[in-house]
């Protein structure tokens, strides 16, 4: 079993997501018993929480369901997952931050690193924007999934 953890600021937005969206890709491929994937955000300010309504409903427009509760990322999780995926260079910079002996730096990767068809510096942080920012969150993070998911495919 393969594991990825999907890391964003709040873990209510974009790493939700990317959750989801890896989620709906594994079972259509039928991978889903070889690939786990979870989120987790830098942040603690939105732990316990559900997906952002914004986020939940866009998601939910492409038949995609978002279940996830928001947790924090610690530092144990660079030993239980074999790919931490994060959203931004401010999200690699804070997960970079809790591995200072650089033992796991070879497991962060760019979501942005993974896609195809989007030439993006990041997936853009979408709390304070409009609605159609959700939008651009999943057409991205749907091509990274697929990009991720075949490269995994080629490891297992
Ligand atoms: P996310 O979005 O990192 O994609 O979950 C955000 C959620 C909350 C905040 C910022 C970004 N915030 O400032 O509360």
């Amino acid at each position: 079993m393969k594991k990825v953890l999907f890391v964003c600021l709040g873990n209510i937005c974009r790493s939700p997501a990317a959750e989801g969206v890896m989620q709906y890709l594994l079972k259509r491929r039928k991978l889903e018993n070889k690939i786990f994937c979870d989120s987790a955000g830098t942040c603690a300010y939105h732990v316990g929480e559900k997906a952002d309504s914004r986020m939940r409903n866009s998601a939910g427009e492409r038949g995609i369901a978002l279940t996830s509760i928001s947790r924090q990322f610690r530092a144990k999780d660079f030993e239980v997952f074999d790919y931490v995926v994060v959203m931004d260079q401010s999200n690699y910079n804070d997960v970079a931050a809790l591995d200072p002996g650089k033992q796991y730096s070879d497991k962060i990767y760019h979501m942005i690193d993974f896609c195809r068809n989007h030439k993006v510096d990041k997936v853009p942080d979408p709390y304070y924007g409009g609605a159609k920012g959700f939008e651009t969150v999943l057409d991205i993070v749907e091509d990274g999934c697929t990009g991720l998911i075949d490269k995994i495919e080629k490891e297992l």
